[in-house]
């Protein structure tokens, strides 16, 4: 039979013509019309059948049935890898979707805002002032005696020798009592600058968080009692914290206060504070026989260093997203 043989030899043909299967669209196409279009192999072979003699046409049509299956298959089956392979459109929906990546808050900022929402909590405002500024505000209006070392090049930067990068954010208490009438209760976040030497303990800018509240009847203890809040909710009701005596010029009497690290086994000092000293009062023309106030100031970066256990400052400012991608 004539037909029989032909159909060997299409299939042959068409077994060799798809392996290795053709890897682009038009290719694959060009063999799916030499098979199976309209004018292909296979239409050619079924046109053949009318030459079949009647007894061996079930045959015939069975084993030209069987190839035609044969081949359907195969570009059934291949159009579905192809769809992934030739178009990469290899999206499965039902798997879960691809994680985007979303930036982290500093733990700086973190810390900051933490701070913030702490003494807002309960009746501080915030302000902010300038980081360029006279002498007189960082210094002179806050009772620093003019041969005062910290005047000194070694830790203030100078711009001329009247202006300087403030070195603590003191100098907005000055602007806050000179712009307004008491009572008056901020606290002040901001950078400040020294000129010390880097290391992992020191850097040339940070950030402080200064606290003043100006009153009738500001006591020491109101001082204490705020601060402890502030301690506890910082660092957790069992955070054991001490005053221990100290020295400003713009504050009287002064204290500095230290919190336990049952880490280190030592205390560490968290921040600086005290009554405002009356020549501050007079500096912005308040008189101090009705009003009293304390003032306080902290290191951020001292902060969140305590909270989060980080031994080294520069960290913050070095954008290590191994580091950062840990808060
Ligand atoms: N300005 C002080 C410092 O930078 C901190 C301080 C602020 C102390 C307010 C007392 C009162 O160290």
């Amino acid at each position: 039979m004539k037909l029989k043989e032909s159909i060997e030899s299409v299939r042959n043909q068409f077994r060799t013509d798809s392996d290795p299967f053709p890897n682009d669209e038009a290719s694959l196409n060009s063999l799916r019309i030499k098979y199976i279009g309209r004018k292909g192999l296979i239409a050619g072979l079924f046109s053949g059948m009318s030459d079949v003699l009647p007894k061996d046409r079930p045959l015939a049509g069975q084993l030209l049935n069987e190839l035609k299956i044969e081949i359907n298959s195969f570009f059934y089956e291949i159009s579905n890898v192809s769809k992934k392979i030739l178009t990469k459109e290899n999206t499965d929906t039902s798997l879960p979707g691809i994680n985007i990546p979303t930036g982290h808050i500093h733990p700086l900022q973190q810390t900051l805002d933490q701070i913030k929402s702490i003494f807002s909590d309960v009746g501080f405002s915030i302000a902010y002032g300038p980081e360029i500024d006279d002498d007189f505000h960082n210094f002179g209006a806050l009772n620093f005696p003019p041969e005062h070392p910290a005047r000194d090049m070694q830790d203030t930067f100078f711009i001329d020798p009247e202006t300087v990068l403030r070195t603590h954010t003191s100098n907005v208490q000055i602007h806050l009592m000179e712009d307004q009438d008491p009572p008056l209760r901020y606290i002040v976040p901001g950078r400040v600058y020294r000129n010390e030497a880097i290391s992992y303990k020191s850097y040339c800018l940070f950030n402080q968080v200064e606290g003043i509240y100006v009153d009738k009847k500001v006591s020491f203890s109101d001082l204490k009692s705020m601060l402890e809040y502030f301690v506890k909710r910082m660092f957790g009701d069992n955070t054991k914290m001490r005053f221990r005596p100290s020295f400003f010029p713009f504050t009287e009497p002064s204290a500095e206060v230290d919190i336990w690290s049952e880490k280190r086994k030592e205390w560490l000092e968290i921040l600086g504070c005290g009554m405002v000293d009356p020549e501050v009062f007079k500096s912005v023309n308040i008189d101090s026989n009705i009003w009293h106030g304390y003032a306080f100031g902290m290191g951020v970066e001292r902060i969140c260093m305590l909270k989060y256990g980080i031994d080294d400052i520069r960290l913050f400012y070095q954008g290590d997203m191994r580091f950062l991608e840990q808060f």
